[in-house]
């Protein structure tokens, strides 16, 4: 959720640093600071606010200064509140190197611990201030900038895009990506670069620009650029010029929305679950929830509801309440809910989601809900939407705008945002213990990378993909947590490939559905280390001996699966409540995959609107 921003060339940095930022404003944030590199000598000028980017304007007191080299940032906290002092830019001790950071540091407690035995001084709670200090000793040891980021790079656990400068090294920044916590977009001007998180920062003023790829690193000053991975074997970046047409400039290097945003899941989730609670300590915020956050405690039993994909997030949101917060909970699709006169009343919850928050079922369910005297909390993207008008609280996602008719990041956002709400809801009853909210959230604080790791694996679904792209039905089987996430991956498939696909409850299997398998009938079955996984097997096997195929989703050193099924495709371990989040990937790309080798119109799927404001 952090936006970065970074400039060398001619004019004074400063003013060009503040407008970039204010560019990065939609994304949210908390503080905001700048560092400057004063090519006279001066040193480094550091400032930084709390709030607002205009407070930071106010105490930089209208100067432009004489510095033609700076960073930027806009901070969301993850580790330490927001305060003048967490803010980034942070520095080394010896105010040697200073960094702008996005993403997180997962080993950072181990590599402060390290740091402060060998005597550095922090200044801040942030994760990010140990890259400083890392990159400081590296400069002491004799390393230029780039080389030293590169050696500090390994060290650093979890998704990473930083940015850093060193007094020594004045008119340059270097800058890496580690993993998918943001982008790295680089823009070619006239004897002036501009690096930034996202396109909208750097547009204004050049559409020659190259993305940096995960894992690699890039030393810029004002007369260009020069490239190396984190192995140190340099690397050309293709250049891309960014048609001034602002759709495609938006899809960046992306074909499609759709790909753009699935890949953009690691960061919405890190933007969603961080502007939620932190990690360490481990708090939760939901300050959106408003006067509803009272009433968790007391509520007799939840009812969810929403439409399509939002339903299926809130089928999963059924399960953590029950499961971490112990309350009785049912899920509802919202167009069957708004006319069946449901039995609910003052002490029911409803919990609607809605990425879009203007969807007509929902919003009429919920007028159905304050008609019965229901609380209602509403899980929304969009910031001011209906539902956040009507419903009693709101616990926002923070997935970014999504173009794609296909919802695939605001989905996995609204799955976590359910998580956190669920961990609130457990908290306020007494189910659960500060120690077991702590060790949610360190579960919470590792998704982002697992679904990055999944992501990795995006050729394995391509190549997949061209197995199922001439079916004419596929079915997807799940249990438990997987049942959702095999409904949802249907759904994906019919919408975008228009290959009819059903989801289905393993355990019905036998009552029906198994009489379609043939040979020409394939399977793809969630068959992850869950409580069920013996259940699935035998599902897979029942496939089989009637001549059907079957791809398994698999966890990462099942080999049993991996061998049984006809192929499969293998995600990282997680808690068993978080897989369908990381299951729920390879399901999107398979489909938006089929959906390309079969020339559909991936981000505008036949018949179908992104939101439904009509019944
Ligand atoms: C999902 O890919 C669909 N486009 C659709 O099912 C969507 O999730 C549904 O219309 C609900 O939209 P909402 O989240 O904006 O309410």
């Amino acid at each position: 959720m952090c936006g970065i921003v970074g400039y060398a060339g001619a004019r004074p940095a400063i003013p060009v640093l503040l407008g970039a930022l204010k560019d990065l404003e939609y994304r949210g944030y908390d503080s905001a600071g700048i560092a400057v590199l004063d090519p006279t000598g001066a040193g480094l000028r550091i400032t930084k606010r709390q709030g607002k980017i205009v407070n930071l304007e106010t105490a930089l007191d209208g100067t432009a200064g004489q510095a033609t080299t700076g960073i930027g940032h806009t901070r969301w906290a993850t580790h330490g509140k927001p305060s003048d002092q967490n803010a980034h830019p942070h520095v080394s001790c010896n105010g040697e190197a200073v960094v702008i950071h996005n993403g997180i540091v997962e080993n950072y407690a181990e590599l402060r611990a390290e740091l402060v035995a060998a005597g550095h001084t922090f200044r801040s709670e942030t994760d990010t201030e140990t890259i400083a200090h890392l990159l400081e000793d590296r400069l002491k040891d004799g390393d230029g900038l780039l080389e030293a980021l590169r050696r500090v790079a390994p060290r650093l656990e979890g998704s990473q895009a930083l940015v850093a400068m060193a007094e020594s090294e004045p008119g340059a920044m270097v800058a890496a990506r580690l993993g998918n916590a943001g982008g790295v977009v680089i823009g070619y001007g006239n004897q002036e670069m501009i690096l930034a998180s996202d396109l909208a920062a750097v547009l204004p003023f050049t559409q020659e620009v190259a993305f940096l790829a995960d894992q690699q690193l890039v030393r810029l000053d004002r007369s260009g650029a020069s490239f190396i991975t984190v192995d140190g074997t340099p690397v050309e970046l293709p250049r891309k010029r960014i048609p001034i047409d602002p759709v495609s400039a938006l899809k960046g290097e992306y074909q499609h929305f759709m790909l753009k945003e699935v890949m953009e899941q690691p960061e919405a989730l890190s933007d969603t679950i961080w502007s939620l609670g932190t990690l360490d300590p481990a708090e939760l915020y939901l300050d959106d929830l408003g006067d509803a956050r009272d009433q968790l405690a007391t509520v007799e039993r939840v009812m969810l509801i929403g439409m399509g994909t939002s339903l299926h997030a809130a089928m999963l949101g059924q399960r953590y309440i029950e499961a971490l917060a112990g309350v009785p909970a049912e899920t509802d699709n919202a167009s069957e809910f708004r006319y069946r006169d449901p039995v609910i009343g003052p002490g029911t919850l409803v919990i609607s989601v809605s990425q879009s928050g203007e969807t007509v079922d929902v919003l009429e369910a919920m007028n159905v809900a304050r008609a019965k005297g229901a609380l209602q909390i509403t899980i929304c993207n969009t910031e001011g939407a209906q539902t956040t008008r009507v419903a009693d609280g709101t616990v926002y996602t923070r997935a970014g705008l999504e173009r794609g008719v296909a919802s695939t990041k605001c989905f996995t956002a609204s799955v976590a945002a359910l998580y956190v709400l669920a961990l609130g809801m457990g908290l306020a009853r007494g189910k659960l213990s500060r120690e077991e909210l702590q060790h949610h959230m360190n579960d919470l604080a590792r998704l982002p990378e697992a679904v990055a790791r999944t992501l990795r694996d995006a050729p394995v679904c391509e190549r997949e993909a061209q197995r199922f792209k001439t079916a004419g039905h596929i079915l997807f089987l799940g249990r438990g947590l997987a049942f959702p996430a095999a409904m949802e991956g249907a759904l994906k498939m019919k919408e975008i490939s228009y290959i009819h696909a059903e989801g289905y409850a393993a355990g019905e299997m036998k009552h029906g559905p198994i009489a379609l398998i043939d040979a020409d009938f394939p399977t793809i079955a969630i068959a992850t280390r869950h409580a069920l996984r013996a259940k699935i097997v035998s599902n897979i096997e029942q496939v089989q001996a009637r001549g059907g195929t079957v791809l398994a989703i698999v966890t990462e050193g099942d080999g049993q699966i991996a061998a049984l099924a006809d192929s499969a495709i293998t995600i990282p371990e997680v808690p068993e409540l978080l897989e369908p989040i990381v299951a729920s990937i390879p399901l999107q790309l398979l489909s938006y995959y089929a959906a390309v080798q079969r020339g559909c119109d991936v981000d505008q799927p036949r018949n179908l609107a992104k939101t439904v404001t009509v019944e």
